[in-house]
């Protein structure tokens, strides 16, 4: 088996994360004896310098041909609009990819302290492409727009079809990877018309599986039951802008957004993405933390066909984050960058020896 990876670095200490996850992965490839190339393609600031394009077409292009794509954080909150190339490469490639599921666990590790002292297990399954954030869906025109000064506006969209695949996918993950419970969360007590038409189908993909625990609960009070048992949630399934926020906070729950991994996938493409952002602070000082890209990589392995490279790499990673000699500085421990990918890379070796 032979498998292509687009490397998209991207902006701040994408980089230096890049390079760490392709050690670690290349490393787990080797191991299993699979034939794994790594393309890089520029995206971001070094795109837009370039190119005149944080996400030129021939990069979409790119991916659209690769096995599977590796996304670094981008700073889309710092390029100029969209006119002047300032495109978000994030939801252009979820966009053009048609990568309908945002799938996010949240999982913590034991050793590694949590906030509330809790542990948690959890995965969420976010539409990825409706809802407010209209720079990424297909269907809807601006998304947001001011038809008088002084008055915005934003449409949010849902669609039957948007909702029956991302309770789909979050259904066959539960019957797949042996999860007990689905919980729809949603706020269909006020956008009764839009959150109506997403659990109306999400009730009748829960009625196909009578094996899956279902039920719903209503965002406001997900984040505080989130706070309180993280326990009571297995499989959340959610709107867009939902999932984003819960992902947000249920990754620091179980013990940090920096070591949180997500899968972008749709039928034909898959993405892994770090789900924190470019930390352009720390960038080029061998500070940042490669958990959460590494962890993205292991989730992209998995779904093309390679579980047990992804179990390497999972397990490696698991194991260095549990002993606090090999932890990197935002989680206590004295690595930098580089030190910490070598102790997974020779945790690795010592388990898969
Ligand atoms: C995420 C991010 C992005 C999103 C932003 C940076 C565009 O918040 O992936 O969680 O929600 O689309
Ligand atoms: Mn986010």
């Amino acid at each position: 088996m032979a498998l292509k990876l687009l490397c998209l670095a991207g902006d701040g200490i994408g980089p230096e994360i890049m390079v760490a996850t392709q050690k670690v992965v290349a490393a787990a490839a080797a191991c299993h004896g699979l034939d794994l190339q790594f393309e890089d393609r520029e995206i971001g600031f070094a795109a837009l310098e370039a190119q005149h394009s944080t996400i030129p077409e021939s990069v979409i292009e790119a991916a659209r041909a690769a096995d599977g794509v590796v996304l670094g954080p981008v700073s889309h909150n710092a390029y100029p609009p969209r006119e002047a190339g300032g495109l978000n490469p994030s939801g252009v490639l979820r966009k053009e990819l048609d990568l309908f599921a945002n799938i996010r666990p949240a999982t913590s590790v034991a050793g590694l302290p949590t906030p509330t002292g809790a542990p948690v297990d959890l995965v969420i399954f976010r539409e990825n492409l409706e809802g407010f954030y209209a720079d990424r869906n297909l269907h809807s025109g601006p998304g947001e727009f001011m038809p008088v000064p002084g008055v915005a506006m934003a449409m949010r969209l849902v669609t039957r079809h948007a909702s029956e695949r991302i309770g789909r996918a979050a259904f066959a993950n539960a019957e797949r990877e042996g999860r007990k419970r689905v919980t729809a969360v949603h706020k269909a007590n006020v956008l009764r018309t839009s959150d109506g038409l997403f659990l109306e189908v999400i009730r009748e993909i829960a009625a196909d599986h009578p094996d899956i625990a279902y039920d719903e609960v209503l965002v406001d009070a997900a984040t505080a039951l989130l706070v309180r048992d993280p326990s009571r949630f297995d499989v959340i399934v959610t709107t867009n802008m939902f999932g984003d926020i819960l992902s947000d906070l249920a990754t620091e729950l179980a013990g940090g957004l920096g070591l949180a991994a997500s899968l972008n996938l749709g039928p034909h493409h898959a993405a892994a993405q770090a789900q924190h952002g470019s930390a352009p602070d720390i960038a080029g000082q061998d500070k940042a933390n490669p958990t959460s890209l590494i962890g993205s990589a292991a989730m992209l392995m998995a779904q093309l066909g390679c579980p047990p490279v992804a179990l390497s790499i999972q397990t490696a990673l698991t194991e260095a984050l549990s002993r606090p000699a090999t932890r990197t500085a935002d989680i206590g421990g004295p690595l930098g960058t580089t030190a910490f990918t070598d102790s997974v890379i020779d945790l690795l070796r010592e388990t898969d020896e």
